[in-house]
C-alpha cells in the first residue's frame, strides 16, 4: 500500500520536515467515537453486573468483586440496562464502519498482524520489556503493535458476540451453547471486558511514551518525522 508522503518547510526552524498521512478519517472517527462507546459500556456493564456480583448461584457463593459505585454508569440495573444496550449501537456501528473501511480501502495492511510479522515480535517484546536494541523502523506499526491492535479488534468482535449470547439467550441460543451455555457465556463477556481494558492500558502507556507527535496523527491522521522511510 503505497502512503500520502509530503514535505513542508518548518515555520520556526526553516528546516525541511516530512509528514506522512497514516490515518485515514474513517479510522480516527471510528477510533474516537469508540473509545467513547466502550467507557460507556464498562461503566454501565459494571453496574450490571453491581446488581449480581457473582457467575454462580448468589447463595452461598460471596460477591466476586465489590465494585465501586462511583466507578459505574447507570445509577441501578434499570438505568445501567439502558445506558448498555443504547451504547451497544453506536459501538457494532463504529466497529462495522471501520473493519468496512479497512477491507474495502485495502487499508488492513496497516494494522492486520500475519505470518510475516511473527518473527518480529520477540526483538519488539526484547527492546519494550529488557531494554534491548531498538529493531529499525520498517512501517506504520511494528509488528508488536500490530499483534495488539489485531488482539483488540478480535476481542472487540467476541464482546459483541458474547454480548448478543447473554442479550438474546432465546433467539441466540445456539450462541449461548456454543460458549458453555448462558453462564458462561455471562462469565466470558466479564472477562473480554477485562482483556479490553488490560490492552488499552498498555495501549495508553505506549502512546505516552511515544509522544505528542504520535498522539497528534490520531487527530490530524499525519504523522511528521516518521522513524520509517515511507513508501510514497
Ligand atoms: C454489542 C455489544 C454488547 C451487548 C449486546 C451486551 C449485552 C449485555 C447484557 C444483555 C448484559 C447483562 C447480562 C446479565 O444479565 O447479567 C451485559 C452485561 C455486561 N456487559 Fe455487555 N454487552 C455488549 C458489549 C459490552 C462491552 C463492549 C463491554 C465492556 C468492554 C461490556 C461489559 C459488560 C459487563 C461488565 C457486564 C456485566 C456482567 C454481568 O454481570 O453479566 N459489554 N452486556
Ligand atoms: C483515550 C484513549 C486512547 C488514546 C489516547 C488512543 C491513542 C491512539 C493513537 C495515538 C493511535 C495511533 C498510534 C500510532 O500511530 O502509532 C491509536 C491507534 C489505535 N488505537 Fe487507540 N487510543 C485510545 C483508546 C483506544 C481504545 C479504547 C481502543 C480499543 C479498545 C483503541 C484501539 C486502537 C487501535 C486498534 C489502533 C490502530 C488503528 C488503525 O490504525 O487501524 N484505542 N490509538
Amino acid at each position: 500500500m503505497q502512503a500520502e508522503v509530503v514535505e513542508f518547510e518548518s515555520a520556526k526552524t526553516g528546516e525541511s520536515v516530512q509528514a506522512v498521512y497514516e490515518h485515514p478519517w474513517p479510522v480516527r472517527f471510528s477510533h474516537w467515537l469508540n473509545t467513547i462507546a466502550l467507557f460507556v459500556m464498562t461503566g454501565s456493564g459494571l453496574q450490571t453486573f453491581r446488581a449480581f456480583p457473582s457467575f454462580g448461584a448468589k447463595i452461598p457463593q460471596k460477591d466476586l468483586l465489590n465494585w465501586p459505585k462511583a466507578f459505574a454508569i447507570g445509577g441501578w440495573l434499570g438505568g445501567a440496562l439502558q445506558w448498555h444496550l443504547t451504547f451497544m449501537w453506536i459501538y457494532i456501528a463504529t466497529g462495522l464502519f471501520y473493519l468496512g473501511y479497512q477491507i474495502c480501502s485495502g487499508h488492513y495492511c496497516q494494522v492486520l498482524f500475519l505470518p510475516g510479522d511473527i518473527g518480529g515480535v520477540w526483538p519488539m517484546a526484547r527492546h519494550y520489556f529488557l531494554f534491548g536494541p531498538k529493531p529499525p523502523a520498517t512501517e506504520a506499526y511494528n509488528p508488536l503493535q500490530k499483534l495488539a491492535y489485531t488482539s483488540a479488534l478480535g476481542l472487540g468482535v467476541l464482546s459483541v458476540l458474547t454480548g448478543v449470547a447473554i442479550w438474546k439467550p432465546i433467539q441466540f441460543s445456539w450462541l449461548a451453547w456454543l460458549m458453555g451455555g448462558f453462564h458462561l457465556a455471562r462469565l466470558w463477556h466479564f472477562l473480554v471486558m477485562w482483556g479490553i481494558l488490560f490492552f488499552l492500558l498498555g495501549h495508553l502507556v505506549m502512546v505516552v511514551l511515544h509522544g505528542w507527535n504520535n498522539f497528534m496523527s490520531m487527530l490530524t491522521g499525519w504523522k511528521t518525522h516518521p522513524d520509517y522511510t515511507p513508501r510514497s
